[in-house]
């Protein structure tokens, strides 16, 4: 049979490689709703009702509905995590009828041919692990150890992809920097001890998956990974600012554990700029200069995400595990969306072995000390009566995924056209 001539249009297209993972990523206790046994339910009953996670998305009983969703919007990947206080809501009492509603929950996924990405841990803890200190506590590593040696056995054959933990300096920081999560503190020793653990679970995880399932599938974790610039070019306060927070953000927790990545779980959503005044650098707010910002004050910046996949790259697969914007202005997620795969596709060209882009969310959800306000989703929920309403950036999405590829019609998105020629020549920062 004679192969079809490629339609006109396609000529322009900006092409991912065969196999890209397309898909988006959610956390248990940000849909699931009813998470009462985790110590982020126990601190939002101090908060304003609005604030408290509450039934959430009902995730827990809508997920059919919701990866049929997915699944009419074209990914063929989803990343999702399951919540440990559901488990092991007691300490060494697992439930077992929870540990069904996971298997079910992930035969569900694979029934619908998605690859999964399955996060273990992603920011809640039991209540009662909690309660013995958290991470600061040595024992937590052998309890979550536990608790994966448990949950692992019974999942594996679902899963394609493992996440060990979710983005481990973010907790560090909201808890005992900004301290506006669960069991917030001012102290040094317990953030150095909590990074700590979680490096030393997150090592202890991988090995055990690789040793108990030796044609293993790949393990990595999910970083924030953030873009760091100096304000000047050439000054020594702002560069030297750029490679200590490179360093300490962006690299330590690969440093701490070594080879046990298989893939690098890249979370992109920050760029900073260090100006210096006087002799001492500060963080500026670059927003002012940028077109477009999320509802949550942040800068949108699509250059940076290819930076830190350049700065990223050696010899392992990347996977973007989140990249997303909180807007209620649904043009914004378009632009987004379109300018951000654009600098994906550029990385991919100039070598950078991406392999995924999981959108940070499928769904609106509950955005942690911010509560329900930020729409991350690419599907809106209507948080009275739990429907679930497509945005049309969604299907921008799911044409880019049916294309293989950011075809030039989506340009109008951008209010310019460039194509895909230009894209892939352009220099570092266009
Ligand atoms: C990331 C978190 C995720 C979500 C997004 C907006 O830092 O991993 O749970 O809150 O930010």
């Amino acid at each position: 049979m004679p192969l079809k001539p490629e339609p006109k249009h396609d000529h322009g297209i900006l092409k991912f490689p065969q196999g890209f993972l397309w898909g988006a990523a959610t956390s248990a206790h940000q849909v699931e709703g009813n998470n009462v046994h985790n110590d982020w339910w126990a601190w939002e009953q101090g908060k304003p009702f609005d604030l408290r996670s509450g039934q959430a998305c009902d995730q827990y009983h809508l997920y059919e509905q919701d990866f049929d969703l997915a699944k009419s919007l074209n990914h063929n990947a989803h990343r999702l995590s399951i919540e440990w206080s559901r488990i092991e809501p007691h300490e060494g009492q697992f439930n077992e009828k929870e540990i069904e509603h996971y298997k079910k929950v992930l035969k569900a996924l694979k029934q619908r041919g998605f690859t999964v990405m399955l996060t273990l841990w992603h920011f809640t803890l039991p209540k009662w692990v909690a309660d013995e200190g958290g991470w600061e506590n040595g024992q937590t590593v052998k309890y979550f150890e536990r608790f994966v040696r448990k949950i692992v056995p019974e999942i594996a054959d679902y899963v394609d992809l493992w996440v060990t933990i979710n983005e481990p300096g973010v907790y560090i920081y909201e808890t005992y920097i900004a301290r506006q999560w669960p069991n917030a503190k001012r102290s040094l020793w317990g953030q150095i001890k909590s990074f700590l653990n979680l490096a030393s679970a997150h090592k202890k995880v991988y090995n055990f998956l690789h040793q108990s399932f030796p044609a293993g599938k790949p393990v990595g974790m999910a970083n924030n990974i953030l873009s760091f610039e100096p304000y000047h070019k050439h000054s020594i306060i702002e560069q030297l600012a750029v490679s200590l927070n490179d360093i300490f953000i962006n690299h330590l927790f690969y440093f701490l554990t070594g080879k046990t990545h298989d893939f690098l779980g890249i979370n992109y959503y920050f760029h900073v700029r260090f100006k210096h005044r006087m002799l001492l650098p500060q963080a500026v707010n670059t927003t002012a200069q940028t077109h477009d910002i999320s509802d949550l004050g942040w800068e949108v910046f699509p250059e940076g995400i290819f930076d830190v996949l350049t700065d990223l790259s050696d010899d392992l697969p990347i996977y973007i595990t989140e990249c997303g914007i909180a807007s209620t202005n649904d043009d914004r997620r378009n632009r987004f969306l379109i300018t951000y795969l654009q600098e994906v596709a550029r990385a991919i060209k100039v070598g950078v072995n991406v392999r995924g882009f999981f959108y940070w969310s499928l769904i609106d959800n509950f955005e942690w000390q911010m509560g329900f306000e930020p729409r991350f989703g690419l599907v809106e929920v209507d948080y009275q009566t739990q429907q679930r309403i497509i945005r049309p950036s969604a299907k921008v999405y799911a044409e880019i995924i049916a294309r293989g590829g950011i075809p030039h019609n989506l340009m109008r998105f951008i209010g310019h056209t460039v194509t895909a020629k230009e894209v892939l020549a352009r220099k570092s920062h266009p």
